[in-house]
């Protein structure tokens, strides 16, 4: 797919699925537009390295704007100023577990800055915005995997109430509007630069030097982990068909879920080192089980996950070395 008439607003392109999705665009001839606040829920300067790689790939074609999306106005002018096409939008409070700490917050920059973002697309005359929701909308169904279709009634945190208030703001604003909304259900994602909080990131670092990692429960909740790669795939697959559709939601997931105790296996043999483990109890907003049923996606957006559990585990550990968030302990495979 090329882009070269495309002109993309991209918010959260400073985080871990942005400035991948950001690569993906330039990399297709598109303009690039990123909206970031360097939300300190992680280091900041990783943040600043993602955006300095990009103007280095791309300095004809990239510029990004320090800006709070929840501020009214200023992403407004932002688009107008570019003649902005279309807006993926993934700038979030992500996280479950911090989400029930400070449910404001992720009330404020999820479903407020969604709303802002939504408005501020159609004000400027964008034909289309690609928004990221989440698997967690699912909740602790039983049912799977997990279908487009089913209930999505019963969120266990605030995070996936937020995701799901994002949902159906953006059907309203399609509806209001006209135009196109997708909200794409992302099933963990995983891969060179994930987020420093997530299992397998967390999970790497410390078998590789030999630290203690927290197992919560008893090992058999399971994840349908997605590699960045495929993730990528599928929101532009969707950037592009969202206008055939009006308003549509896809999952996005890896269709080869995994119990926890499968992941330490997995990361123990890519590391080369057994994990030393402290037994936790449950998390409270942790889910029990994802699964994405990923019959719609491949229908309608052609979507095929092609990257296997280990092999992108061991990709993520050499990104981890490459750039230094591990040392040269462990094997490796
Ligand atoms: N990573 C996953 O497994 C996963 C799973 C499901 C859904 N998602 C969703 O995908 C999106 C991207 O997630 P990620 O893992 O790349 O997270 P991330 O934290 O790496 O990226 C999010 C970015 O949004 C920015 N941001 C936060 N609040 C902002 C605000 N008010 N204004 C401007 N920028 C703001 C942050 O600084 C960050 O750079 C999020 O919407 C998240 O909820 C992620």
């Amino acid at each position: 797919m090329q882009m070269d008439s495309e002109r993309i607003l991209v918010t959260g392109s400073a985080g871990f699925i942005g400035s991948h999705v950001c690569g993906a665009l330039l990399s297709r001839g598109a303009r690039v537009v990123g909206v970031d606040n360097l939300d300190p829920f992680y280091d900041p300067d990783r943040k600043r390295l993602n955006h300095d790689a990009l103007i280095g790939a791309h300095p004809e074609r990239f510029v990004w704007h320090e800006v709070d999306i929840t501020g009214a106005g200023t992403i407004e002018t932002i688009m107008r100023d570019a003649g902005v096409t279309g807006v993926i939008h993934l700038a979030a409070k992500a996280g479950v577990r911090p989400s029930i700490e400070d449910p404001g917050g992720y009330a404020l920059a999820n479903v407020v800055g969604t709303q802002r973002v939504l408005s501020a697309a159609s004000a400027a005359g964008c034909a289309r915005v690609v928004c990221a929701s989440s698997s967690s909308v699912y909740g602790n169904n039983t049912k799977t995997p997990f279908g487009e279709e089913d209930s999505v009634e019963h969120p266990i945190s605030p995070y996936a109430a937020t995701k799901r208030a994002c949902e159906l703001i953006g059907e309203t604003h399609h509806r209001l509007t006209g135009m196109a909304v997708a909200m794409l259900r992302f099933f963990t994602v995983f891969g060179p630069g994930q987020r420093p909080d997530l299992a397998i990131s967390l999970f790497l670092e410390r078998v590789s030097r030999g630290e203690t990692i927290s197992k919560f429960g008893d090992g058999t909740t399971s994840r349908d982990y997605t590699y960045i790669d495929d993730i990528v795939a599928g929101v532009l697959s969707a950037y592009e068909r969202i206008g055939d559709h009006g308003y549509r939601i896809w999952n996005l997931g890896g269709d080869h879920p995994i119990t926890l105790n499968e992941l330490i296996g997995a990361v123990e043999r890519v590391v080369g080192r057994e994990a030393v483990i402290e037994q936790m109890g449950m998390q409270a907003g942790d889910v029990d089980r994802t699964w994405a049923d990923l019959s719609r996606s491949r229908a309608e957006l052609g979507y095929a996950p092609t990257t296997s559990i280990e092999d992108g585990i061991a990709r993520q550990f050499a990104w981890m070395r490459d750039v230094g968030l591990v040392g040269d302990q462990g094997t490796g495979a």
